[in-house]
């Protein structure tokens, strides 16, 4: 049978699968899951108020209230706390960018591979090389705590990447001689 895919690559005619929601699937990989913090205990701290528990709406960001969201757990300086979120974050968009890179260049090498004749039949290994590439980007690049769901997992997902992307380049470069 036909396997899934949610579009095919324009340029290239790759299946491409695209992530949905991916927070859930990256925390669940990282050191906060593994100790048992929830999202709603990051994303949804109470406000005492009286007698009445009001929360936060989940989708804000917690570094809005670090005091509330993390200083609970964590009994260092809230500039401190900032500073490694920002340092994981940052690595991880270096690394995604990275990717990107490797990926445009794969496209690159496929689009000479078809003007120099390459066939769909051969290039096949290279666009499923692309797939496996494209998903791990999308994947990392829609969840929206920028790695820091669990850092990483996500330096992991876009290793693989580069790799994969790096591999299809090589096999499409072989075809555009
Ligand atoms: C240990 C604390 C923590 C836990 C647990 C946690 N998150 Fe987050 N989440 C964050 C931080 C920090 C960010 C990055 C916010 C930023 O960059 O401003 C974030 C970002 C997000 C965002 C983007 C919000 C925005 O305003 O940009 C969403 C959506 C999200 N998390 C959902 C979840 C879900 C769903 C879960 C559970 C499966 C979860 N989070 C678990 C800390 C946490
Ligand atoms: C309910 C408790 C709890 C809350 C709330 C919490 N953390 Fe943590 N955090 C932990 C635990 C437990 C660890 C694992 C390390 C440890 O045992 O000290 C951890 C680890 C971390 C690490 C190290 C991650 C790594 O991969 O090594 C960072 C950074 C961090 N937390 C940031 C935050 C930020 C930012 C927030 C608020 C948005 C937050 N935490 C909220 C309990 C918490």
């Amino acid at each position: 049978g036909e396997r899934f895919y949610d579009y095919k690559h324009k340029e290239s005619g790759a299946e491409i699968l695209k992530a949905q929601h991916p927070e859930f699937e990256l925390w669940s990989q990282g050191i906060h899951s593994r100790s048992g913090v929830a999202c709603a205990d990051c994303h949804m701290p109470y406000m005492r108020d009286g007698a009445s528990k009001v929360s936060d709406h989940w989708v804000r960001s917690p570094l809005l209230n670090v005091n509330r969201a993390c200083q609970t757990c964590h009994h260092i300086a809230e500039s401190e706390i900032l500073a490694r979120v920002d340092s994981i974050q940052q690595k991880n968009f270096d690394l995604l960018q990275r990717g990107g890179t490797a990926l445009m260049e794969l496209l690159d090498a496929v689009a000479v591979a078809k003007k120099a004749g390459a066939t769909d039949e051969q290039l096949k290994p290279a666009l499923e090389f692309q797939r496996q590439a494209q998903w791990r980007l999308d994947y990392i690049a829609a969840e929206n705590s920028m790695g820091f769901h669990a850092p990483q997992e996500a330096a992991r997902i876009l290793a693989e990447a580069a790799d994969y992307a790096r591999q299809g380049q090589v096999m499409a470069l072989k075809l555009a001689k």
